[in-house]
């Protein structure tokens, strides 16, 4: 349909106004070359496919001005840590009230008791840990699995991602790995049940860890059925059912979970759960935390020692920000305009798609979106085949050279409380128009 000469000219086209339009962001990336790996504090910041990063200058709202004074109408939203809008006000008082007040101190917070009970009311489950990321909320939620079942391995959907967990990292690309991911995990595709039934019924499966839209490899929805299912499955063959609701928290207020009622035995979620700062959470049923405290008393050491960290977790910081975050972001009043504004960019783009005469799909997951070059994939390996890296790449480029932040490496798109209608209206015209360039 696209013409990959054409497809190559646009994003070199891009490439070089990007260049122009952004001498400062230039300089600074010159300077980090000296001292930072890949020029960048995280390696994957030069994943944005310009040829050197917009430097950022501040991220307000849906709004991220980088240091050409260049603004961005921000739909990447951090890949949801910030998928309530960059600083909430109330997260953002409550840190820097919190921030006079002692930043760690290795002692439950004052706020503990009240935030334990906002999220066993908000996601349903009684018992709560908290962690710094949702990687070390997935690795601690996998110990304990292990730990409680006396099994080995980790059941996931081929093409998933749930964090750096070295244990179930089966795709391609991991660096120094230490251990063979396949005597620790077992992928099957999101669509294939009895693949499911199977592998829990080797005995050796302590859980299985999915998230229920896939949105790690394009975005996959469930086919009809397939929560109940997989709780039925897990329950009938002993093994523990991790949600991770990482990124369906964009379903509404208590996720996917709550949204659809799944019956979780664990619930993983980070990245926006504390509005943007770094906190996540692991909740549980109380059969869970009565099998953890068996696994606690069976022990002789002493009881820090779990192999489950870390020092800066659960500190006072993040608990205000989660306090903060639970009393005024997990609301039905602030996820009303994000599910509608959601609807609504996705119908727009349905018609673009429609009036373009593509054969794509746009899939939702309440306030998160994506744009598939292909019919609806029902499983990872088929969302992977569908992938075009190099018109993605010309289209990001594009999009943000008109103001407009998609996430690198997908076709996502979140939509905040904070969002404008204008601005998806400027989205799906910059996109229409990027389109026309290349047919
Ligand atoms: C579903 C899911 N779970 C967990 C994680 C890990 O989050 P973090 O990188 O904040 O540890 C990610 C990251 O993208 C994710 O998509």
């Amino acid at each position: 349909m696209f013409e990959s000469r054409r497809v190559a000219a646009l994003a070199a086209e891009e490439a070089a106004r990007f260049t122009a339009e952004h001498p400062v962001s230039a300089a600074h990336a010159g300077r980090l070359a000296a001292h930072w790996l890949n020029g960048v504090p995280m390696h994957w910041m030069r994943d944005w496919g310009t040829p050197f990063p917009p430097i950022l200058r501040e991220a307000t709202g849906a709004q991220i001005t980088d240091v050409d004074g260049c603004r961005y109408a921000d739909f990447c939203l951090g890949d949801t840590g910030a998928m309530f809008g960059h600083s909430p006000p109330a997260v953002a008082q409550a840190v820097a009230l919190q921030a006079a007040r002692g930043l760690t101190a290795m002692l439950p917070g004052e706020r503990a008791a009240e935030v334990g009970e906002g999220l066993a009311r908000l996601f349903g489950l009684p018992f709560w840990q908290m962690t710094q990321t949702a990687t070390d909320a997935n690795r601690a939620a996998l110990r304990w699995a292990r730990a409680i079942t006396r099994r080995a391995q980790t059941l996931v959907f081929r093409g998933c991602y749930h964090g750096t967990v070295d244990e179930i990292m089966l795709r391609p690309g991991g660096i120094g790995t230490a251990i063979d991911v396949r005597a620790s995990a077992l992928a099957v595709e999101f669509d294939d049940l009895a693949g499911v039934e199977a592998a829990l019924r080797t005995g050796d499966i302590a859980a299985l860890l999915y998230e229920p839209v896939m949105t790690n490899a394009g975005m996959v929805l469930p086919q009809p059925g397939l929560h109940v299912a997989l709780r039925d499955l897990t329950r009938r063959h002993g093994a523990l059912l991790i949600v991770d609701e990482t990124h369906t928290l964009s379903s509404g207020p208590g996720g996917y979970t709550r949204a659809h009622g799944l019956e979780p035995d664990l619930l993983v979620c980070g990245k926006a759960i504390a509005g943007g700062v770094p906190c996540a959470v692991y909740g549980f049923t109380a059969e869970v935390e009565a099998r953890m405290r068996g696994v606690l008393a069976a022990r002789h050491e002493e009881h820090g020692h779990t192999g489950m960290g870390t020092t800066l977790a659960a500190n006072p910081l993040a608990l205000a920000a989660l306090a903060a975050a639970l009393a005024s972001l997990h609301t039905p009043e602030t996820y009303a305009p994000m599910l509608a504004g959601a609807a609504a960019l996705d119908a727009k783009l349905q018609a673009l798609l429609a009036r373009r005469r593509l054969d794509w799909h746009v899939a939702r997951v309440g306030a998160r979106l994506e744009i598939g070059y292909d019919k609806r994939p029902r499983n990872g390996t088929q969302a992977a085949a569908g992938m075009l890296p190099a018109l993605e790449h010309a289209v990001h480029l594009y999009l943000l050279n008109r103001g407009c932040l998609l996430t690198p490496f997908h076709n996502m798109m979140l939509y905040s409380p904070v969002s404008a209608a204008d601005d998806a209206e400027r989205l799906v015209v910059a996109l229409d128009a990027c389109l026309g360039e290349i047919a």
